[in-house]
């Protein structure tokens, strides 16, 4: 019966989904094969100026992650990967890297950071450092000898003249804009031309027509890995490549996008010349290649990499590799932090939004590939903030059981929310360089205040008198002693999913989802021979009764609560049928066959 009826769907749909008024329904990922350890890992964020201060200058260091492992541990973390710990003037809180080679002073030492790889190895704990190949710190050495055109270094970053106007006025090379507001080139005045920058002005664009900043790059992630790094986050990695300047040696400049009339908006050009070329695919595709080797000559488990990118699908999924060339094991999957409502605020998402942002990445995905589940970041708005905090748990249920990897961001077990920040206390070069009446649109400092530990001063993350950022007063209630404490927490439901991943079922089970009405979203995992699961969403703050998710999931028969949040208002062991199902507003339920 099953079979005749996918048969029909496919052949009425001739594709993997199919919308009625009812529901749409969504059946992929057979169970197939073994799973390689980052396949079925639980990755975390950590923002390590945020994470834990240990000699109280109010900003976290490596110490402080070092006396924190444990917790990682606890919570069934695998593995994490740190946004940049690298020596910085901190212009981009450390994305702008001024030895690529060394550790931040005030984050600790290289000998620190030998540490946490042995203090994590010996708790299983993998880590994964951010790799900011397209651009450096201004003060790195490396751009200094290339503004003194020192041998070998001429060509290290992308220079240009410029242009004289008819008033003998100097002008940039081309209309390009950073993305922090503004041109992207800037006027150096002891080289005499200007530089590219597509973010801060403090962070210019390494070159990448120059083989010796390809092969210095790839240096880099070779002294990582011998220090014992299970792979790298590759930072913002569209914007690598830049078109060549034609044979007049003129940059073309990039069309309006029609998005925004604030010239300065990165959005007001689209950036055909200056993001996602081919050539940048092809880069990922080298060092990919670089961690095999390493791999096959040095041994140990496979080395990993993620792929920073929020560029249109069809782009981010040629980071997977082609049928002759792997890539990265994970493009990040940010469709639900892109996807819904547009405007950053999917509070009122229906199940069709959700289906539609599962569906989005499910379905484009090239065979055989893993899917990963990306809620949120140092760059975003915090889960509960973007979803509503009604929905914070049941964003971890979704998150934990949509097959494959599952990658949280600080704070987020915990439910932390955005805090509001004056521009006085505003920190973040993306708010800074507009001004107080619009910095808000920018700001990305809301996400990244200090991760909550407990109730006490500066909610345990520091015993300075001043935190870089300030604290969210939630901290009092939110926090992991609070919640590590009661009955019921984000925290404990956290942790109670991750090991739910641990479950056959879930770690190979085939994958169908759908809408069953405005309100519900139903998926369901499956596996021969295991107990099948089934997550079911309130998604709305409307209750409904009545829901039929059996028939159009094929889960007929008898099941019993695993998880639940509290909006469920029932209990774990409760029976359920699923043709006939009430569920209060924003109930979320995770069921087990019996
Ligand atoms: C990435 C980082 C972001 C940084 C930018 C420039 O998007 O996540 O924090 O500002 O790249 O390196």
């Amino acid at each position: 019966m099953e079979y005749l009826y996918k048969l029909l769907v496919t052949l009425l749909c001739l594709g993997p989904i199919c919308w009625s008024s009812q529901a749409a329904v969504v059946d992929l990922e057979r169970a197939s094969g073994s799973r390689d350890w980052w396949q079925v890992a639980q990755f975390y964020q950590i923002y390590p100026r945020s994470f834990k201060d240990s000699n109280g200058d109010g900003i976290g260091d490596l110490q402080g992650i070092i006396s924190k492992l444990d917790y990682l541990k606890d919570l069934g973390v695998t593995a994490t990967w740190l946004s940049p710990i690298f020596t910085s003037p901190m212009a981009d809180f450390g994305y702008d890297i001024a030895d690529f080679y060394d550790i931040q002073a005030e984050y600790g030492t290289l000998q620190d950071f030998d540490e946490l790889i042995a203090a994590a190895k010996e708790r299983g704990l993998k880590i994964i450092l951010d790799f900011v190949p397209n651009h450096s710190s201004d003060e790195n050495v490396w751009f200094q000898k290339s503004v003194r055109r020192e041998k070998g270094y001429e060509d290290y970053y992308v220079w240009h003249d410029g242009y004289l106007n008819a008033t003998g006025d100097r002008q940039p090379p081309s209309n390009w804009l950073q993305a922090f507001r503004g041109s992207a080139w800037e006027w150096n005045e002891q080289r005499g031309q200007y530089y590219l920058h597509q973010f801060a002005v403090k962070q210019p664009d390494l070159n990448y027509r120059n083989p010796a900043v390809v092969a210095q790059m790839k240096r880099v992630l070779t002294y990582w890995m011998d220090r014992g790094v299970a792979g790298f986050r590759i930072d913002a990695v569209p914007w690598c490549f830049e078109v060549l300047p034609d044979s007049e040696g003129r940059y073309p400049d990039e069309p309006l996008s029609g998005y925004t009339d604030d010239p300065d908006d990165s959005s007001y050009l689209k950036h055909i010349y200056t993001q996602d070329l081919p050539e940048t695919v092809d880069m990922v595709y080298q060092w990919r290649q670089l961690l095999d080797d390493y791999q096959r000559v040095h041994g140990g488990d496979t080395r990993v990499l993620m792929v920073e990118t929020y560029s249109n699908l069809d782009y981010v999924m040629q980071f997977y590799g082609d049928h002759t060339t792997k890539g990265a094991q994970i493009p990040f999957n940010f469709q639900f932090i892109v996807g819904g409502q547009g405007d950053k605020n999917n509070t009122q998402m229906n199940a069709g939004g959700f289906v539609k942002i599962i569906n989005s990445w499910m379905s484009q995905m090239p065979a055989g590939q893993t899917a990963n589940w990306v809620m949120g970041n140092h760059d975003q708005r915090r889960v509960g903030s973007r979803y509503g905090e009604q929905r914070i748990d049941l964003m971890n249920m979704l998150q934990m059981f949509l097959p494959g990897v599952s990658i949280t961001y600080q704070g987020e077990e915990l439910g932390m929310t955005d805090l509001d920040i004056s521009w006085e206390d505003t920190r973040d070069p993306a708010a800074c360089n507009s001004n107080p009446e619009i910095y808000e649109q920018f700001t990305r400092d809301p996400a990244r205040t200090p991760f909550h530990w407990s109730s006490e001063l500066n909610a345990g993350f520091s015993t300075s008198s001043k935190t870089w950022l300030p604290i969210n007063p939630n901290y009092v209630s939110v926090n992991v002693a609070t919640e590590s404490a009661a009955d019921s927490s984000h925290l404990k439901l956290y942790k109670q999913l991750v090991q739910l991943r641990q479950l056959k079922t879930l770690q190979y089970g085939a994958t169908r989802y759908a809408a069953i009405n405005d309100n519900v979203l139903a998926i369901k995992r499956s596996l021969s021979g295991q107990q099948s699961y089934v997550l079911v969403a309130n998604v709305l703050d409307t209750s409904v009764s009545g829901v039929d998710v059996a028939s159009v999931l094929y889960a007929s028969g008898n099941y019993k609560i695993k998880l639940l949040n509290p909006e469920a208002k029932a209990s774990v062991g409760d029976s359920v049928t699923l043709n006939n199902l009430t569920l209060q507003p924003y109930a979320a339920l995770i069921v087990e066959s019996v």
